[in-house]
């Protein structure tokens, strides 16, 4: 009789299972029959998992077959052998979710306050700092603090008209670097990814301090100076971040690592500092009230003080960098290694601009669909991330398993993205299919491809990053025609994911 009771169970829990497969958008009408019966986490598909190390023992050299640099193969491994729902344990309950049905019900539980648990070194680093910082940032912080730092951060971020206004300083800047590469004549032996992290340096100065950092000057391309010791340093804190989640040894004593991640976040606290002091200084002075940075408005914000100002600055420093120049890096080595696409784009952007006198404008970047959707294909093959991080704050329950409060869930959406049964032709660069009307165009599930994250904790800076990259796309495919003269170009994954070969490109004048 028990036995009959138990084969029944599992028969039941089977066909759950299969059921919750076949209807998965209908979640809130399942979740009541499976609160009943939840199967326990432990059961789900994954590595072995011993006492003590869990599944920390994977990314072990010479032992373990995942390499912590290398997460998108970890993800393909685990999704073969495993299937769309992978159980780790490498000292926290972690949850890899492949399916973008089941990536959709993760983001649907309308946490007041999304929590993320990364930038915990870094967390710990601020708030041993309270003269300087109020709190970890946007970054790290998570709960009612977070809420107030985003709620009002955002304000001068997300809204529609925000990004608009920085389209013309941010083009000044992107067409001095159009005309540096064509006055250097840059060699194609050259790692491009270099420039583009100058360039998105410049523009966030622009935009966020109204600060220049001359960052394509001699002196300033010295390892030495303020230029290079700030990407420097926004590299060296995001680089280690990951491997300092993982690891416990700095907080018994101060690692290696953790030196690094410190030295590397003085010094963008000094140079917010620097800058800080400088725009009080000048502050309410007739031309410094006319510039329309996003520092400008922060100091505007009456609940806002000078220590959440700084680590907003920081934050800045080191989320917008990388990110754009590795963004815009992985969108030319497509738009190069497929010329009927770029000259697709070229073609639209040369009738948005048919002279050299014709302005870019935030109209005209309205009407640039198609740099628009070779952006969003980039990003589908090549998030900046390869999924999203959330930590759960209540149990739930996905595909017949309970989820327990606390579990890190990933969304491995680079995995899902590249996947047939989602995408056609998944590994082609087609901009087509993003284009409504098209006769290319697919109907792509809405959390497949999620580059900036979703809801209430996705990027702030969005549209900003996203405007950024269509200008330098729209100014570099006007000027040049781009050639790849690498081979093929794979991801190292430090946090954001990182060409992991240099940036080989041929720049052709085109007139
Ligand atoms: C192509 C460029 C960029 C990409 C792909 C990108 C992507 C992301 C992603 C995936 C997240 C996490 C979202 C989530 O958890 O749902 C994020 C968060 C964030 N990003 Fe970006 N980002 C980019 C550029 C920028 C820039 C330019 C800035 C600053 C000016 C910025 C500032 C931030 C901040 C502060 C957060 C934390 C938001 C929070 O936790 O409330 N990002 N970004």
């Amino acid at each position: 009789m028990i036995q009959f009771v138990i084969i029944s169970r599992i028969k039941l829990k089977k066909q759950l299972r299969c059921n919750w497969r076949s209807v998965s958008g209908k979640l809130l009408n399942k979740e009541s029959i499976l609160k009943e019966t939840p199967i326990n986490f432990n059961e789900i598909p994954g590595p072995k998992s011993y006492p003590i190390i869990g599944t920390l023992y994977k990314y072990w050299p010479f032992i373990g077959e995942y390499n912590a640099e290398a997460l998108d193969k970890n993800a393909w491994l685990n999704w073969r052998r495993y299937g769309g729902l992978v159980r780790e344990v490498p000292g926290v309950n972690l949850l890899h979710v492949f399916e973008p049905e089941v990536i959709e019900a993760v983001f649907r539980q309308n946490d007041r306050y999304p929590a993320r648990r990364s930038h915990v070194a870094m967390l710990h680093y601020r708030l041993s700092k309270p003269s300087v910082y109020n709190t970890g940032g946007l970054l790290s912080t998570n709960g009612p603090d977070w809420w107030r730092l985003r709620s009002t951060f955002q304000k001068n971020f997300t809204g529609p008209q925000n990004a608009k206004q920085y389209v013309e300083n941010t083009d000044d800047v992107v067409r001095e670097f159009v005309k540096w590469i064509r006055d250097s004549k840059l060699s194609h032996n050259e790692d491009f990814l270099i420039y583009l992290n100058r360039l998105n340096l410049e523009v966030i100065g622009v935009v966020a301090f109204n600060e220049k950092f001359n960052s394509f000057t001699l002196q300033e391309q010295a390892s030495e100076s303020r230029s290079s010791k700030v990407i420097a340093a926004a590299f060296g804190s995001n680089s280690g971040i990951m491997k300092l989640d993982k690891g416990i040894l700095w907080r018994i004593f101060k690692t290696p690592l953790y030196k690094k991640l410190v030295e590397s976040q003085q010094y963008l606290e000094k140079v917010s500092m620097d800058i800080l002091l400088n725009k009080i200084n000048f502050f309410g002075k007739e031309h410094e009230r006319k510039n329309n940075s996003l520092l400008e408005s922060f100091l505007q914000q009456p609940n806002l003080d000078l220590k959440d100002i700084i680590g907003m600055m920081v934050d800045i420093l080191m989320a917008a960098i990388d990110t754009t120049a590795y963004a815009t890096s992985f969108a030319l080595y497509h738009l190069a290694r497929n010329p009927e696409c770029q000259q697709k784009l070229y073609k639209e952007v040369a009738n948005l601009l048919p002279t050299k006198e014709s302005i870019l404008t935030s109209d005209v970047l309205s009407k640039a669909v198609y740099v628009r959707s070779c952006i969003k294909e980039s990003l589908r093959l090549n998030p900046v991330s390869i999924g999203v991080g959330r930590l759960l704050q209540k149990d739930i329950v996905l595909k017949g398993y309970l989820i327990p409060e606390g579990t890190v869930i990933v969304t491995q959406n680079m995995v899902a993205s590249r996947l047939p049964q989602y995408v056609r032709d998944p590994m082609l660069f087609k901009p087509e299919r993003w284009i409504r009307g098209s006769s290319h165009y697919e109907n792509i599930h809405p959390f497949l491809s999620l580059p900036f994250g979703f809801g209430p904790r996705s990027c702030i800076a969005r549209r900003l990053a996203e405007q950024n990259m269509c200008i330098t796309l729209i100014r570099l495919v006007l000027e040049f025609e781009m050639k790849w003269m690498g081979g093929d170009l794979g991801i190292k994954t430090l946090l954001i994911n990182k060409p992991d070969k240099p940036i080989k490109l041929s720049f052709v004048p085109r007139h």
